[in-house]
């Protein structure tokens, strides 16, 4: 069913401001379509959709070149294909499930060695601005990428800082820090019917923000405050998820955002196993849930009282009402 707030991330309808990267050739890199627009003075709930191109010289010795970010901060979703990934000293292969956090200043190259889907979340970044521009730009001047005059001022104008070729060492993933394993979460919190997994931490959002995974059994569900006070974005990875925003009713499943105004009644069901990103990561959830754990280790009296819960909601902004499993 069509409707407002559920986004099929493959719709071609859906894909706002299409726009190419080329490499040094002219040949086509990336088909970046923006699916979701930033918002707020953040620029928070921005989500991205990459068609990434294999490098061509597949010599694994071939040149990679550096950039870094001053103020952005952002994270990719490999969802197929795989690349080589350089920052902090180290590379190493990165593939399928694994999530890519970026934070200021760290400068980062990456090496496409198939096809790959790479989704992207960013925040306190203009570059979805931009898109718009040179979505715009390009419609008139289709190769306005290409012009070097052109692409000098672009990185200038979206916070990159190109550096010099890397000379790092191979890594495991496991030993680069900013390669994200869901199976090996910063946090891990197993309660009635949903593990909840930390993937990046406020700290390393600059504050603004936190990014956790929630893996549902069938049947479990939430229902929000009558008038949540921030807006939602969901990415559903895998299973199915039944939604109500306002009174309209739909399904999302793998390859779907979920975008709920602020202020919105809404809830969901999950109707399958299921895999859901809170994408914009309002609430203190780390907080949160380590203080609801001691709780109920050190006062499991208290842990019952609904006013002892309510206050937990209320400190750390969880707008969540209820919680069925
Ligand atoms: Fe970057």
């Amino acid at each position: 069913m069509k409707n407002n707030y559920l986004i099929d991330i493959t719709d071609k309808g859906n894909w706002l401001f299409p726009t190419n990267g080329y490499d040094k050739d002219g040949d086509v890199q990336e088909e970046q379509r923006t699916i979701s627009m930033p918002e707020g003075p953040h620029k928070l709930y921005c989500f991205t959709d990459s068609l990434m191109h294999p490098a061509k010289d597949a010599d694994p010795d071939a040149p990679v070149f550096l950039h870094e970010h001053h103020d952005g901060y952002e994270t990719f979703f490999v969802e197929s294909g795989g690349l080589d990934f350089y920052i902090d000293g180290k590379y190493c292969a990165v593939g399928p499930g694994s999530v890519i956090h970026i934070q200021p200043y760290q400068a980062h190259g990456m090496i496409f060695r198939d096809y790959t889907i790479y989704r992207g979340i960013f925040h306190d970044w203009n570059c979805a601005d931009d898109s718009v521009a040179t979505s715009l730009l390009e419609k008139h001047y289709p190769d306005a990428k290409k012009d070097p005059v052109f692409f000098d001022l672009l990185i200038k104008n979206i916070d990159m800082y190109m550096r010099e070729r890397a000379d790092f060492e191979r890594a495991a993933p496991e030993d680069v820090q900013p390669v994200r394993n869901p199976d090996k979460p910063l946090a891990r919190f197993d309660l009635d019917g949903v593990t909840m997994k930390m993937i990046t931490a406020r700290w390393e959002n600059g504050g603004v923000k936190e990014l956790w995974r929630a893996e549902m059994k069938k049947g479990f569900g939430a229902k929000w405050e009558s008038y949540p006070t921030a807006q939602d974005l969901f990415y559903i990875n895998k299973g199915l998820v039944r939604f109500k925003v306002y009174d309209e009713e739909f399904t999302a499943g793998e390859n779907c955002l979920v975008k709920i105004p602020k202020y919105a009644p809404h809830s969901f069901v999950a109707e399958q196993d299921a895999v859901m990103y809170d994408i914009g990561g309002q609430t203190q959830w780390y907080s949160l849930l380590q203080d609801y754990a001691s709780i109920r280790k050190y006062d499991p009296g208290r842990a019952k009282d609904p006013e002892v819960k309510a206050a937990l909601k209320a400190k750390f902004g969880c707008k969540i009402a209820e919680i069925s499993f």
